[in-house]
């Protein structure tokens, strides 16, 4: 057994992010401009990143801290956006725990055995808080270097990371996934009890080393009808909220297609609801309800149109966060950012969302 990690919350002392204009925003206090970062701003969208990624598989690079650290800084330097998010990825904890996983270019997480029946559950053991030295490692280093600027941890929810490893790879229609979750309801309550406690120790291993806030990504959970979500996932995702909760980091929840789960999403325990760009943020807040806030939601193709179409819609975006009544928004694109697009682009971005939002 492990020892109970000691008492978070309250006695830790306040990082030099504290008052940084992201997790300003997160607490909804009030901000001189809204805060912007962008999910997947690290990676092929960079030629630094090609660089130092070089002959190195994507998940080894995951356990080299030097090279964490450095790929987590680049977009930091280059887009002078708000805050970092912790390089990494999704199966990392799931990799530390035994599963055979490996990142395929251009495809995503391919797992060598897929997890269908009950006795493969049992491939799926706990994750230890000493089980990922290379993480907590890279925490440091980067918090160090950061400063004032705030590092995002994240983790992949139980739903998503539990359709990687039923379809054995990414998936369009979830068949393997639902099948499970319809047909042996008890197999799928286990799997995703189990991923729960992984995402959550995964989740904690980063905030112990000093990550300031988190995200969940439960990024596949559109699939699922907002019934099914509820009896088959939300129980699950609220563990992994719960069991950070006593640390007091701001907790943001995000999928894609999620628009009729949004408010779910925020009652699994979220402080802050992650948007794609298929609802307006004011119609989300109606949807999510008050005292939580919003990170969205520019859909990310409107950077490869001319620039006053991105500032035009930048600006609808900041508009619409309007309708939360204070500065409970933080600015992001609707998904990630695109390998083939230009960085420049949203470089310019940034410094127009600081701009346009500045009060
Ligand atoms: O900059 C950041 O956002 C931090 C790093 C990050 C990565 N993956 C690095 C990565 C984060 C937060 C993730 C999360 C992740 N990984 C999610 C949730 C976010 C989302 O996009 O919805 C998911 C579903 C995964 C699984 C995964 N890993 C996919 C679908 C892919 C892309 C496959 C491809 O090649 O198109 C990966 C690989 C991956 N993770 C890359 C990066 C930078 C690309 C690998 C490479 O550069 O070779």
């Amino acid at each position: 057994m492990s020892e109970t990690p000691a008492a978070p919350s309250g006695q830790r002392p306040r990082g030099a992010a504290y008052d940084s204009v992201f997790l300003r925003a997160a607490r909804n206090e009030p901000v001189p401009h809204t805060p912007v970062w962008f999910m997947r701003q690290a990676g092929r969208s960079l030629p630094e990143y090609l660089k130092v990624r070089e002959g190195v598989p994507m998940l080894d690079a995951c356990m080299r801290p030097d090279l964490v650290k450095e790929i987590t800084l680049q977009p930091v330097r280059r887009h002078k956006v708000d805050a970092a998010i912790f390089f990494s990825d999704i199966v990392v904890p799931l990799k530390a725990v035994g599963i055979d996983v490996e990142i395929k270019g251009g495809v995503g997480p391919v797992i060598a055995d897929p997890i269908r029946t009950a006795a493969d559950l049992q491939r799926l053991r706990p994750l230890e808080p000493d089980d990922m030295p290379y993480i907590t490692e890279a925490v440091g280093l980067l918090v160090a270097e950061l400063g004032a600027t705030p590092l995002i941890g994240f983790a992949g929810a139980p739903f998503t990371l539990a359709s990687y490893l039923v379809e054995g790879g990414p998936s369009k229609s979830y068949e393997n996934t639902k099948a499970m979750m319809y047909g042996a309801p008890e197999v799928w309550a286990e799997l995703v009890d189990r991923l729960a406690q992984i995402t959550s120790a995964f989740l904690k291993i980063q905030i112990e080393a000093g990550a300031s806030a988190v995200q969940l990504f439960d990024s596949w959970a559109g699939a699922l009808a907002p019934d099914e979500y509820r009896r088959s996932v939300m129980p699950a995702s609220a563990k992994v909220f719960d069991a950070v909760e006593p640390y007091g980091v701001p907790r943001i929840h995000f999928g894609v297609n999620t628009g009729e789960l949004l408010g779910l999403m925020g009652q699994a325990g979220a402080d802050i609801v992650g948007v794609d760009w298929r609802v307006p943020l004011d119609e989300a807040a109606n949807r999510v309800g008050p005292g939580k806030g919003l990170q969205g939601n520019l859909d990310p193709a409107v950077l490869y149109a001319p620039t006053h179409v991105v500032e035009t819609k930048a600006r609808e975006v900041l508009h619409a966060a309007q309708a939360l009544g204070g500065s409970h928004h933080i600015f992001n694109l609707g998904h990630g950012v695109m390998p083939t697009m230009d960085p420049d682009a949203l470089t310019r971005l940034v410094a127009f969302v600081h701009e346009a939002s500045a009060r």
